[in-house]
């Protein structure tokens, strides 16, 4: 199979961690015959100092132009000024509405061998396999907004369609049938109109799927349950702000933020692959950036975007290998502890392949 990748490393530890997925992917291509051709673009901070602009016109070309996207990460202390007119951030959220991928699927899982990492008691890890579907697309991240720059009111706004909700409701009923068939949607509808009309669109959803289960959790308890019973989750459907604050906290069960791995998706196969980890400027360029959340996002795109699960699952397997072997990246290590760098790390993966 023949696929052109567009690569958006971005800022901070993004270009180390792309760097990485690519010698996997490279690795699969000549085990399985594949040819992949990687397309670097400029996004986010570094786009800014070359354009102007966190996402420029020929960036998103050569994203129209690709299969895929692979993304690593955007943004660092030189951009955050608040009073900044463009922000490396805008380009993510530009490239996700421009190709209206309006699915994030943020898979969780736990590693036997990372769990002693994990700050709950391994008893309550036993069993935890979820995915967050996160609308990205709509409500807070893109209602209409105020900001006066020092002026004394500013608003965001959280708008919701029954569209909008119908068609990420419909990923996560569907995910949750080729898994153990339950959904949890969060809300806040005790308080948000938004919310109210999230839930009764789930509702009437879920009527397409009378074998899943569906339950209904408002955001603050399920930060609680996310602790006290995380096993219990299977597909957890969330707006945009309530799947990006939960999908953060989930992440710590996996051993380490840098661990987790998504998928953004629209109607088609076309789809942007990124770690859900910043670009982490205080650790940049020293070899401590932990690959997996990368490297598992590839996968998620031989999976998704190309239908080659076989290869996707090779990925997960050699990841696996590469934990149960004792290797760590500094992420996952105890004070004081040995690792090994981010390219060491990979040869390992690329040796378990
Ligand atoms: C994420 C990130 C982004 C988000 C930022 C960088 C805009 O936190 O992908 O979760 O808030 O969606
Ligand atoms: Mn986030």
């Amino acid at each position: 199979m023949k696929a052109t990748i567009a690569v958006l490393s971005g800022d901070g530890i993004g270009p180390e961690v792309t760097s990485q997925a690519i010698l996997v992917l490279q690795k699969i291509a000549s085990k399985y015959g594949h040819e992949f051709t990687f397309n670097e673009a400029p996004m986010g901070g570094i786009a800014i100092d070359q354009f102007g602009d966190a996402c420029p016109e020929s960036t998103v070309k050569t994203c129209e132009q690709s299969d895929a996207i692979l993304l690593g990460a955007v943004g660092g202390p030189k951009w955050s000024d608040p009073s900044a007119a463009v922000r490396p951030e805008q380009g993510l959220l530009k490239v996700r509405k421009h190709f209206e991928l309006f699915a994030n699927l943020r898979p969780v899982k736990t590693y036997a061998a990372l769990n002693q990492h994990v700050p709950l008691r391994p008893e309550f890890l036993e069993g935890v396999d979820m995915v967050f579907v996160r609308e990205l697309t709509g409500g807070l991240y893109f209602g209409p907004r105020q900001d006066q720059g020092d002026g004394d009111t500013a608003y965001d706004t959280e708008i919701y369609t029954v569209a909008e909700v119908e068609r990420v409701a419909h990923v996560a009923f569907r995910a949750a049938q080729s898994r153990r068939k339950k959904v949890t949607s969060v809300d806040k509808a005790n308080v948000m109109a938004s919310s109210r009309l999230w839930r009764r669109t789930v509702t009437k959803v879920h009527e397409d799927y009378p074998d899943v289960e569906l339950e209904h959790v408002l955001a603050d308890a399920c930060t609680m349950y996310l602790i006290t019973r995380p096993a219990s989750f299977d597909v957890i459907l969330a707006s945009n702000m309530f799947g990006d604050l939960l999908s953060d906290e989930a992440s710590v069960l996996g051993g380490s933020l840098g661990m987790s791995p998504s998928a953004s998706l629209g109607a088609g196969t076309f789809g942007l692959y990124e770690p859900i980890h910043g670009s982490a400027p205080d650790i940049a360029g020293q070899g401590k950036a932990n690959p997996t959340g990368t490297i598992l996002s590839s996968a998620m795109l031989l999976r998704y975007t190309l239908g080659l699960e076989t290869e996707a699952k090779a990925i997960e397997a050699a990841i696996d290998a590469t934990l149960a072997s004792g290797a760590r990246t500094a992420d996952i290590v105890t004070r004081g502890d040995a690792y090994i760098s981010t390219t060491e790390y990979t040869q390992t993966v690329l040796s378990n392949l």
